[in-house]
């Protein structure tokens, strides 16, 4: 069983610490609150939290629990900290890591007094990048040597919901450890032996991302629902019966479909739908800007896959995938169709693969559309692959068409893969 030092016995903290005492391991609490320390060690949680009264009580009898002020004290005790401080905004929005920073070098000096080996697990919720670049530093200087064998860093977000943090605790969507250092994250998987989900470690910038996703998502989850519900509600619909009913779709509402970052969506439906949704809301003055944001954000997202091209410098581009996803010939606001305009318009040499959309299979009503809509378009699409690979120095792959482009070990060249290549960290080439 583990020795460790929760400091901060907020929400998370006190959750957390009484959980672990109740899980076997031995606990101690570090909070700058001397009331907070005195109610703890008299047994009471100072939060409320249904469940927890009774955890602090028997733990803090049992021995496995007790607080102090002195973060000294606490690290001299432990092999392990969990920082659960808050993180709370600053006042331009932005994060405050002030108090995170300040425990760090706090836990980094003790541990350089002892000449101790010591792990610091941060359970704050902390932007990507906040763990590398500042509150490493941070430990290295207090403790006086370098994270590493002796000295472990790693994030471990939590995931607890205020009113139901006990049940949380135990049943939570996953366990998720941030760590570079398999060991380290061992030693905090081994903490939640009790805890029975699925354990996942990953990077710490990706568990700390992970964290902002699910509560933007969250937030976005409710945002939809009120501004659907409103919407319903100025139509003379049920909001609530409308939802119902959105939920009860497992394929592709409630569910994993659309929720992968790729390039921006279209089609003859999404944007007119959108539009028309944010239009009447307009119209009767009801406000749904999280639905009119969709489109700005899709906007945005056509933009960046224009900058990742005119980044890669080159001006013979070759596009893979024209109708708006691969298996049909609708170019009805097909985004690559924005954004071969947008190329050819400044000045690119493009060249168009879409078996879909080949000239001579075009049929009616979508045959009209390229006359109307794009015939400087058409004059670009290549009949072979081949043509593709000889002309391009650049290969765009913009939908599934591309799975069946067989461009491995025949392109020289550049390739970004627009499907995934908007959301990787450094978009490596391909080719
Ligand atoms: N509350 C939630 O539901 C929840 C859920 C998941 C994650 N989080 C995240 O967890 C973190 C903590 O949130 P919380 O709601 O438990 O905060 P909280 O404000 O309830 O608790 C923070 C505690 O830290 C103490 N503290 C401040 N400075 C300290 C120091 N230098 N040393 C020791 N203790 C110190 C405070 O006195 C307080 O008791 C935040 O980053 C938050 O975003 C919160």
């Amino acid at each position: 069983m583990a020795r460790v030092a929760v400091f901060g016995v907020g929400y998370v903290g006190c959750v957390t610490a009484g959980c672990l005492g109740r899980d076997g391991h031995t606990v101690v609490g570090v909070d700058v609150d001397p009331a907070k320390v005195a109610e703890v060690n008299a047994g009471v949680p100072p939060v409320a939290e249904p469940g927890l009264d009774d955890i602090v009580r028997a733990q803090v009898a049992a021995g496995r629990l007790r607080a102090t002020a002195d973060p000294a004290e606490a690290v001299a005790e432990t092999d392990l900290a969990l920082v659960t401080v808050g993180t709370p905004s600053a006042d331009d929005g932005s994060v405050s890591t002030e108090t995170v920073e300040k425990v760090v070098r706090a836990v980094g000096a003790a541990v350089r007094a002892a000449g101790q080996a010591y792990r610091v697990v941060v359970r704050s919720t902390l932007l990507p990048g906040i763990l590398e670049e500042r509150l490493r530093p941070a430990l290295e200087e207090a403790a006086g040597r370098a994270v590493g064998p002796g000295l472990g860093l790693c994030n471990n977000p939590e995931f607890l919901r205020e009113s139901s943090a006990v049940k949380d605790y135990y049943h939570p969507p996953y366990v998720l450890v941030g760590a570079d250092n398999p060991e380290d994250a061992d030693a905090v998987l081994d903490l939640y032996r009790e805890v029975h989900a699925e354990k996942l470690v990953t990077n710490p910038r990706t568990a700390a991302m992970v964290k902002y996703a699910c509560n933007a998502y969250h937030a976005l989850k409710v945002a939809f629902a009120n501004e659907v519900g409103s919407l319903a509600k100025a139509l003379g619909a049920d909001g609530h019966r409308v939802m119902d009913l959105v939920c009860q779709d497992t394929k592709l509402n409630v569910s994993a479909a659309y929720l992968r970052p790729g390039f921006a969506f279209g089609g003859s439906c999404l944007p007119k739908d959108l539009r028309a949704l944010a239009r009447f809301a307009e119209q009767k003055g009801v406000k749904a800007p999280l639905l009119a944001a969709a489109l700005a954000s899709n906007e945005s997202h056509l933009r960046r896959a224009l900058k990742l091209v005119r980044d890669a410098g080159e001006r013979r581009v070759g596009l893979v995938g024209l109708s708006f996803k691969a298996g049909t010939d609708d170019l009805r606001e097909s985004p690559m169709v924005d954004l071969a305009e947008a190329l050819v318009g400044s000045g690119y040499e493009v060249t168009i693969y879409d078996p879909g959309v080949m000239l001579g299979r075009l049929r009616g009503r979508n045959l009209a559309y390229i006359d109307r809509h794009l015939p400087h378009l058409a004059g670009l699409l290549a009949p072979q692959p081949s043509m593709v690979l000889e002309r391009a120095r650049l290969l765009l792959l913009c939908t599934d068409v591309a799975d069946e482009f067989d461009w491995r070990g025949r392109f020289r060249g550049r390739v970004i893969d627009l499907r995934k290549d908007l959301a990787r960290p450094d978009p490596a080439p391909l080719g």
